[in-house]
């Protein structure tokens, strides 16, 4: 849905045109997975699908919200009335970052909203972080709260930490609204210092295919706090702040600590070599060894699923497939037990591997999944 219908859908709704528009992208991660809430690495890119919202503002304290992409009208709600986990629909995410602006001292006093995003849900692309940013730019510029991007995402991750319930780490805000077109975001999450490292496939004669699986494992959210809480408590054990502090060059020392508490030899294990494989994937990337980068998404993948224990049988059968039909790597992508895969892969050989990943999900008696080229696209801007 492009800017224009998302302009005309808002006057339509509101019977007056938005004072403007503004998109947030999805994301795909090349590498750093589970990272991001251990202080580390993350590289993610922005995707070219996004959220878009028409917006204008008013002064009554009410929060009109309304999606293109939801069945039901507009929902009102009264800004005196937010509160966290109180909801627990689409809205909580854009209702949540005015909230968080609210609770950080900036005077919104209301918003008309209309949204509508190409961002696919439920598939491990940040279509929630998308709708988050794309709320906070908007309302940043129409409030002119002069926020710098790096404090929009740290103001949507509290949004979703707190007021929908869910604690994720940084990454997926921060590339929404820092991402640059051609380029993956070096992030380190501690500080939210970053790199735009170059990042053209295509001119070097290779593609990144994403891979949704279509499926969502139901329990994906619980075991996803589960491994932050046994990350924080490696740490703890380790006397540091967080994994981020164990230098990849005292792995063994650390695991040697850990004695015999296997749960924390793992993920303290896949924590470290994470990082390292971020900070690996960087150099290969700057001197120009792309297809280098093959490996290090291959061993990611491997220590995902046996250390971290998140992958799943659609996501292994996509990495298990495509390497075996010439793709140069392979890797789950984003939190797990579902969503998305990523494929690195000569542009010549897609056709044959995306054919392989389809046979394979249908004689494994698998839902299809949505194969697509992944280019890396912009960050959120206004678009109109
Ligand atoms: C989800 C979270 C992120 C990050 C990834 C795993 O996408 O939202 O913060 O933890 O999982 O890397």
């Amino acid at each position: 849905m492009g800017a224009q219908q998302v302009r005309e859908g808002f006057a339509a709704l509101y019977g007056a045109e938005p004072e403007g528009v503004w998109s947030a992208p999805g994301r795909v991660n090349l590498i750093g997975e589970h990272t991001d809430y251990n202080d580390g690495f993350v590289m993610p890119f922005a995707l070219p699908h996004v959220a878009t919202a028409a917006v204008s503002r008013r002064t009554d304290g009410v929060l009109r919200l309304h999606s293109g992409d939801v069945e039901g009208g507009v929902v009102e709600l009264r800004l005196d009335d937010l509160a966290p986990e109180s909801d627990r629909n689409w809205t909580a995410y854009p209702a949540g970052v005015v909230w968080a602006l609210r609770e950080a001292g900036h005077a919104v006093t209301g918003a008309d909203v209309h949204l509508a995003s190409t961002v696919p849900s439920g598939a491990g692309l940040s279509s929630s972080a998308a709708l988050e940013v794309v709320i906070a730019l908007a309302l940043n510029d129409l409030y002119g709260l002069g926020l710098q991007r790096w404090q929009l995402a740290r103001l949507c991750q509290r949004a979703e930490n707190v007021y929908v319930g869910a604690p994720t780490g940084i990454m997926d805000q921060t590339a929404s609204a820092c991402c640059e077109e051609g380029h993956a975001l070096f992030l380190d999450t501690r500080d939210l210092s970053q790199q735009q490292i170059p990042f053209d496939l295509a001119a070097e004669g290779m593609r990144l295919l994403v891979v949704d699986t279509q499926v969502k494992h139901a329990h994906s959210e619980g075991e996803y706090g589960k491994r932050r809480a046994g990350c924080e408590r490696g740490a703890a054990l380790l006397g540091v702040d967080a994994l981020r502090d164990i230098p990849y060059a005292d792995l063994d020392e650390a695991l040697a600590r850990l004695g015999d508490d296997e749960e924390a030899v793992r993920l303290v294990r896949h924590v470290v070599t994470e990082d390292e494989r971020v900070e690996k994937t960087v150099a290969l990337l700057r001197s120009g060894e792309t297809r280098a980068i093959g490996p290090v998404l291959i061993e990611g993948h491997a220590s995902l699923r046996d250390d971290f224990r998140i992958s799943c049988p659609e996501l292994d059968l996509v990495v298990d497939t495509a390497l075996a039909s010439g793709a140069l790597g392979a890797r789950m992508t984003g939190g797990g037990f579902g969503g998305s895969a990523i494929v690195l892969a000569e542009a010549a050989d897609v056709d044959t591997i995306t054919k392989a990943v389809e046979e394979a999900f249908a004689s494994g008696g698998h839902t299809a999944p949505r194969v697509f080229e992944a280019v890396p696209s912009a960050g959120a801007r206004r678009v109109s």
